[in-house]
């Protein structure tokens, strides 16, 4: 096995050991990827202001996000099909985040259902859920999280219908995976992933199949989620789904100043700026280059996050600097299930944490809540200067 010093070389073992279509899945953004690259190589535009002989020991990566502690405030992102990354895929980052004190969050399209991942674990996990068309459908879901004891839900608002994503349709991607000739060859030489998976009953859909009305076994999935999002969506949908919920909410997807005005009225306690890692809007800003304007214009009314873009413990420090009070990661844990399985999830998560309290310390920090822009070295026009 070779050293692993950085989430890079997890993403190495990862392709190696995972097929290619749920690999594929991972690594798209929408149409050219433009979005989905510049999210990360515009976190290379920020530099980090050096400071020196200034005490740093005793340092910090502790906060807290919506209230709730955390070992850092990096949360692992709702990832679709995560089990299909590797065998209970979902069991196992939630089991690796609880661990290590980060919150877990569950995609509605996840492979471990809701149910699955609350007897499995020991903490209270966040729930992800999409605008759906179906009240009956979300009113459950919302109510299944509550029986699961889940500290929060996570409202995905900036997928009304899906950003074309080329590899994921030339694969026929779907779960479980379509068996075409040239995938089950693939598979083949796959062979820990696939002892997984024969090794487990958690092939499908967990919170779909034998929920959603009409969807009775995973061959009418494609029917259901074609049909069930919500492309009528308004902020006065948000609302009704927030009476749904009585609990801690987060609204993700925003990447607009007037969006996140408007989440303002929704009674959220956070919202997330996201461009679902470059995979919906092909073209839109990434999203580090969105924050500014964003924590400009509700900052100091809500609690913002951040997600889409994060791959190291500098970039978490960046965009906390920038004004974040938490962050996200999705791919970057992904890497490490694909790699190791639970194993994998914690070493991103150690290494990323490593690398935020060292460069806290290079840049004369000692707690995450100490951080601003005043260490930071943000080029002039980072934002860019756009006609509206
Ligand atoms: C689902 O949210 C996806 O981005 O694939």
């Amino acid at each position: 096995m070779p050293v692993i010093t950085n989430v890079d070389d997890l993403k190495r073992i990862y392709q190696r050991r995972v097929p290619r279509m749920f690999y594929d899945y991972c690594e798209s953004g929408s149409w050219t990827e433009q979005t989905f690259r510049e999210n990360t190589s515009d976190f290379d535009q920020i530099r980090l202001r050096q400071r020196v002989a200034l005490d740093m020991t005793g340092r910090s990566t502790a906060g807290q996000m919506i209230g709730q502690d955390v070992a850092m405030p990096v949360a692992l992102a709702p990832v679709g099909l995560t089990g299909m990354q590797h065998a209970d895929g979902e069991i196992k980052a939630a089991r690796a985040a609880e661990k290590f004190g980060v919150p877990f969050t569950l995609s509605t399209m996840s492979i471990c259902s809701i149910e699955d991942v609350a007897e499995n674990t020991s903490k209270p996990f966040w729930m992800q859920v999409y605008t759906l068309k179906d009240d009956d459908f979300m009113q459950r879901l919302f109510d299944r999280a509550k029986d699961a004891k889940c500290s929060a839900a996570v409202i995905t608002v900036d997928l009304q219908l899906l950003g074309q994503r080329h590899k994921d349709l030339k694969n026929g991607l779907s779960a479980p995976p379509k068996l075409t000739v040239k995938s089950v060859a693939d598979m083949m030489t796959k062979v820990q992933w696939g002892l997984g998976m024969l090794g487990t009953k958690r092939r499908f859909f967990g919170n779909i199949v034998g929920h959603a009305k009409g969807v009775k076994d995973p061959s009418s999935l494609g029917t259901w989620t074609a049909e069930a999002f919500d492309q009528a969506l308004d902020w006065d949908r948000i609302r009704q789904f927030r009476k749904m919920w009585d609990g801690p909410l987060i609204i993700k997807g925003i990447l607009d100043a007037e969006d996140a005005k408007q989440a303002l009225n929704v009674g959220a306690d956070a919202i997330i700026v996201s461009n679902h890692g470059g995979r919906q809007l092909d073209g839109a800003l990434s999203a580090i280059k969105s924050l500014p304007a964003i924590i400009d214009a509700v900052g100091d009314k809500i609690e913002v996050h951040f997600d889409s873009g994060i791959r190291s413990g500098q970039d978490v420090l960046k965009a906390l600097s920038m004004g974040a009070k938490g962050t996200y990661i999705g791919r970057a844990y992904i890497y490490g299930l694909g790699a190791m399985g639970e194993a994998g999830v914690t070493k991103s998560l150690e290494l990323i944490q490593k690398e935020l309290e060292t460069t806290m310390g290079l840049c004369g920090v000692t707690s995450v809540d100490k951080l601003s822009r005043d260490n930071l070295l943000v080029p002039q026009g980072f934002e860019g200067n756009w006609q509206g």
